[in-house]
């Protein structure tokens, strides 16, 4: 069976996907899980930046190196590539179902927070303006794990 294919997606693909996105690989890692693992941004604001420096180094601290990813948007060809499209909030959600073509591309798109909470609907806090990047992390740590219970064990 062919591997199958995440994208974690936020606004600027610089703070919290590209956590996602090291998260989960590492955990995938770790398992020994065959799994394709990419990150986008809604916006553009950023495209071929490195993550933002201090996203890099929460991760640093947590052993996670996420310096070679670079920021690119979401385009409407992810829906072809991925089954998996876990958004960071409800802004990101609607501006990704825009895109969507027909009800199976708008099925592939989960709030990533979704995972492993019993109250539906919450997003993962934006840290590009108040600095929240440790509980960022943990977040996404708890999420992803529930990501991997459901969907890719
Ligand atoms: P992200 O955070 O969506 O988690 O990457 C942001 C990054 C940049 C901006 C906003 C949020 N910005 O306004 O440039």
């Amino acid at each position: 069976m062919a591997a199958p294919r995440v994208l974690m997606v936020c606004l600027g693909n610089i703070c919290r996907s590209p956590m996602a996105e090291g998260i989960l690989k590492h955990k995938a890692q770790l398992l020994g899980l065959d799994v394709f693992i990419d990150s986008a941004g809604t916006s553009s604001w950023h495209q071929g930046e490195q993550p933002d420096g201090r996203a890099m180094e929460e991760m640093s601290m947590q052993g996670i190196d996420i310096s070679n990813q670079r920021s690119r948007q979401f385009r409407t060809d992810d829906f072809d590539n991925f089954e998996h499209i876990l958004v960071m909030d409800t802004s990101n959600k609607v501006n990704v179902l825009k895109l969507a073509r027909n009800e199976a591309d708008a099925a592939k798109v989960k709030l990533m927070l979704d995972y492993g909470n019993e109250v539906k609907g919450n997003s993962v806090p934006d840290p590009y303006y108040d600095d929240g990047f440790s509980r960022v992390y943990d977040l996404l740590d708890y999420a992803c794990d529930a990501f991997i219970e459901e969907e890719l064990q």
